[in-house]
């Protein structure tokens, strides 16, 4: 930008990081929008299949369900909200017993919903999950 005093200059370019900034929170509330926030934990019972799909000693994510389950022991089954409760982003990734928040970074165990790493300061909801038959059932009856 020619012709103007550089501290205009910066203040542009603040302005446009801010813009930027903007959007990123934007992109949160729109998950909001979908009622992640207000519900982060099932209000009937879902069925979530083979419980033999979650590895033992790890978890699995169920993002469509907003639901993460973990197996610290053989036949021992944790659920907990995927839903961060930072900014209601649904975790996309699990690695180990990590749940990674792909919209500002918390990590969250996924055996206690406990938080690893920020922004996040609240754990994850625990969820009622049964292995009836082989499979899980996760939710207010399970
Ligand atoms: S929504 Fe901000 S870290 Fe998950």
């Amino acid at each position: 930008m020619p012709g103007l005093p550089a501290a205009r200059r910066t203040v542009l370019k603040g302005a446009a990081l801010a813009g930027a900034a903007g959007l990123g929170a934007a992109a949160c509330s729109t998950e909001s929008k979908l009622g992640h926030a207000k519900n982060p934990t099932p209000t009937a019972p879902v069925a979530l299949g083979a419980a033999s799909e979650v590895p033992v000693g790890g978890a699995k994510l169920y993002r469509e369900a907003r639901l993460v389950v973990s197996c610290p022991a053989k036949g021992e089954y944790k659920a907990f909200s995927a839903q961060c409760t930072h900014g209601g982003c649904v975790l996309t990734k699990i690695e180990g017993t990590e749940g990674h928040c792909p919209c500002h970074g918390s990590r969250f165990d996924t055996t206690t919903g406990e938080v690893i790493e920020g922004p996040a300061t609240v754990p994850l909801p625990a969820v009622p999950v049964t292995a009836e038959g082989g499979n899980l059932v996760a939710g207010p009856d399970a």
